[in-house]
């Protein structure tokens, strides 16, 4: 199906409305700051564009999940500062609301004076119940403060929200180049070169559902994590005190009941501790045999071998999810070789999730997978085939505009 694009679009000197990621892990010392801009960076070659267009551009987005109400920690100001530093030759304006007439004011205002190019950042769209609600009448609000409408905020265009769906309905609306690059690096995992590896991790149990869905299409699906416990338990194996609730152990038995199940590589040995502690010395203890006491924090040397089989067979790798706690280094080392293993491998690897995408950048190894997503939820459901609510929005908004719009 057919989107606009920001490269094909008349868009010159227009008013851009440009949602993006602005979901940035926030860290407080004296006040927030964020720690990782990578979701940020990913807005800025769009940024660029239209700045090179001679456009105004207004950005919208969310912080965190406040629910309606406002909540100083999730707000957007942080952000709006990390953005001043990532692009110091332009003026950067924060605003503390994200509609309204003083909001337009302000706008108009802050336009006509010294600074006639200054980018404004809106307050958290999330402050507003009507945003996750889809609300018509909000979402025209926001649309009335521009020309043109871009999502950039591929991570969260699972959400059919008001500044994500709703407003495709008001304004010309097309795909940002950060949403451009994520559908297409992610496609390659629709139509992968075979064998195809997948590697599941993280704390998540409720991605063990994305596991049964994946049996008919992977070759192989190598399971670490907490989403590995379920699956041992469900053989009848001692899990000690690591994660794991029934409901995933009730779906890990019924999928090791499908025939295809011989795909699912479960690890053989961990690295388990008795507490939850960056210090917690660590014991490298067969899969079959973890103690009541102990957790399996990492995945085990055996493990990493055996993991390192089946990737070397495969053409496509996709992965999702840490293989153990790898924010501390005790327990990091089966992600950080899984990870440098994969790098030196010619496969295409795409990989997907918050934390996975955080464990890569700390090990430097960001640069050597094919394509590193922006998204969590939203690359699994991509990845899952599902149609994404703002994509697919972005492809109804085609339709209607397309005759009316002199596109190139
Ligand atoms: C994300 O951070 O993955 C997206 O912004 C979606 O956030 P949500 O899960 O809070 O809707």
């Amino acid at each position: 199906m057919n989107r606009f694009k920001i490269t094909n679009f008349p868009l010159a000197n227009k008013t851009i409305l440009l949602r993006a990621d602005l979901d940035a892990p926030l860290e407080k010392n004296k006040a927030y700051k964020v720690s990782d801009n990578r979701r940020l960076r990913a807005v800025l070659p769009t940024i660029k564009f239209l700045l090179q267009n001679n456009c105004r551009i207004i950005v919208i987005g969310h912080v965190g999940r406040p629910e309606g109400k406002i909540i100083p920690s999730l707000s957007v100001k942080p952000i709006a500062e990390e953005f001043q530093k990532l692009l110091p030759a332009e003026k950067i304006s924060y605003l503390n609301d994200c509609l309204g007439k003083d909001v337009s004011e302000q706008i108009q205002a802050g336009w006509s004076k010294r600074w006639p190019k200054q980018i404004f950042i809106l307050e958290n769209l999330r402050f507003y119940k009507e945003e996750e609600e889809n609300d018509q009448a909000f979402a025209h609000s926001l649309a009335s403060l521009a020309d043109i409408y871009i999502n950039d905020a591929f991570a969260n265009s699972h959400r059919k929200h008001a500044s994500m769906e709703a407003i495709t309905h008001y304004l010309p609306s097309l795909a940002g180049i950060n949403v451009e690059k994520e559908l297409q690096e992610l496609s390659k995992a629709l139509r992968p070169l075979t064998p195809v590896a997948w590697i599941m991790g993280g704390a998540k149990l409720d991605k063990i559902h994305l596991i049964k869905k994946l049996l008919p299409d992977a070759d192989y699906i190598l399971v670490g994590g907490a989403l590995a416990f379920p699956f041992l338990r469900a053989k009848g194996f001692p899990t000690g005190m690591s994660k794991l609730t029934p409901d995933s152990v009730n779906q890990a038995k019924e999928i090791l009941q499908d025939r295809r199940s011989s795909k699912i590589i479960l690890p053989v040995d961990f690295v388990a501790a008795e507490k939850m502690a960056p210090d917690a010395p660590g014991y490298i203890t067969a899969s079959d045999n973890i103690q009541t006491r102990q957790i399996g924090l990492d995945l085990g040397p055996e493990t990493v071998k055996l993991f390192k089989q089946y990737l070397r067979k495969a053409k496509t790798i996709v992965w999702n999810g840490p293989l153990g706690y790898f924010e501390w280094a005790a327990f990091a080392n089966s992600t950080k070789e899984i990870g440098r293993f994969i790098g030196k491998l010619t496969a295409i690897s795409i990989c997907g999730g918050g934390d996975t995408a955080r464990a890569l950048q700390q090990f430097h190894l960001d640069q050597v997978m094919t394509h590193v997503s922006t998204g969590g939820g939203a690359a699994l459901e991509f990845l899952e085939g599902n149609k994404l609510a703002a994509i697919t929005a972005l492809e109804e908004n085609y339709l209607i505009f397309k005759n009316k719009i002199d596109v190139k």
